[in-house]
């Protein structure tokens, strides 16, 4: 098979660095990408000090349009098609108080991880402004990115685009009926419902209403913003039979993300969205993944 070419979004840390390092070792052309040149280049030196060549860098910022356009540009002169888009980068939408991350720092995640993690979802504070950079980032940086690629991925022979997404954003997390109803209606689903949803997420949020309205309580844009690329995804998946678009929860993982919190290193979270980048089988295009497993949306 020809060299596949992947971009890889946020790729200089975390997950995302870790997806560019196996990509580019599993034999695929990788473009890093970061909206930060010098800690982009940097990574990629890494990547290439540690005898992966196929790895270079291209400048992105997810929520800067004309820095999509410029990627996009780059891509069609230089390979002429695209043949995997990882959707990685994002923001937690949160800030934490660093008296209690000290706190939470001492506990054993694997003592019981359930009381850990709800634990530190109750921890992270959040603010209006951090909740909409979160959306415009998270969901509408994504959206962007991938509706700017289609067309190159359109032009390969298996495009296919992976979503990185989140446990929280599955809608059994949800209350709200009519969201869950609107997001989940996958043949009435629009890019115009998906900016309604959006918009009634952000006036809830501004009048103090997300827990009366049966949105998540806690990280509640970090999750939204998933839930609607998760919906997105769908829409996609419906809209180009040729692509295959899949979601994938990468688990709970130690990035600068969760403060350094997690139970899985970066490249183990990485595995999954690789395994799925990778994979080359028909019929997997629409769905959520959690791990290795197929999973509810
Ligand atoms: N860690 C987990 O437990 C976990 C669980 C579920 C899902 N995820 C998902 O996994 C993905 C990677 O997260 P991570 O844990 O590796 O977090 P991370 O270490 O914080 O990395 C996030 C990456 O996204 C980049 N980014 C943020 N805003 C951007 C923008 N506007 N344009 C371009 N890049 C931008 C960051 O770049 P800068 O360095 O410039 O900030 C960084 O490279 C995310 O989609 C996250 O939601 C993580």
């Amino acid at each position: 098979m020809a060299t596949r070419v992947a971009v890889v979004t946020g790729g200089n840390r975390g997950i995302g660095l870790e997806i560019c390092r196996q990509l580019a070792s599993s034999g695929v052309l990788v473009v890093l990408t970061a909206r930060d040149e010098e800690k982009g280049s940097r990574a990629v030196e890494e990547l290439q000090g540690s005898a992966l060549p196929d790895v270079i860098f291209h400048q992105l910022d997810v929520a800067d349009r004309s820095s999509i356009a410029r990627l996009a540009e780059f891509i069609k002169t230089k390979f002429g098609k695209l043949d995997i888009l990882v959707n990685n980068a994002a923001i937690g939408g949160t800030t934490i108080d660093p008296e209690r991350l000290k706190e939470l720092q001492m506990q054993n995640p694997e003592e019981d991880v359930r009381t850990f993690v709800d634990g530190y979802l109750g921890s992270l504070q959040q603010s209006y402004e951090l909740a909409k950079e979160c959306l415009d980032i998270n969901f509408n940086g994504t959206k962007d990115v991938t509706e700017c690629l289609i067309p190159l991925l359109l032009l390969s022979k298996s495009g296919r685009v992976v979503n990185i997404t989140s446990q929280t954003a599955q809608l059994k997390f949800m209350s709200n009926e009519g969201v869950i109803k609107v997001l989940s209606d996958i043949d009435s689903l629009s890019e115009e419902k998906l900016d309604e949803v959006t918009c009634a997420f952000l006036a809830d949020f501004k009048d103090g209403n997300l827990a009366a309205r049966g949105w998540l309580p806690v990280a509640s844009a970090y999750a939204a913003s998933k839930a609607l690329v998760n919906a997105h995804s769908r829409l996609l998946a419906r809209r180009h039979p040729s692509l295959a678009v899949c979601c994938v929860t990468p688990g709970f993982v130690r990035t600068s993300m969760n403060y350094g919190m997690g139970l899985v290193s970066a490249a183990e979270g990485a595995r999954p969205p690789v395994a799925l980048a990778l994979r080359d089988e028909p019929g997997d295009s629409g769905l959520n993944f959690e791990l290795f497993d197929e999973c509810e949306f």
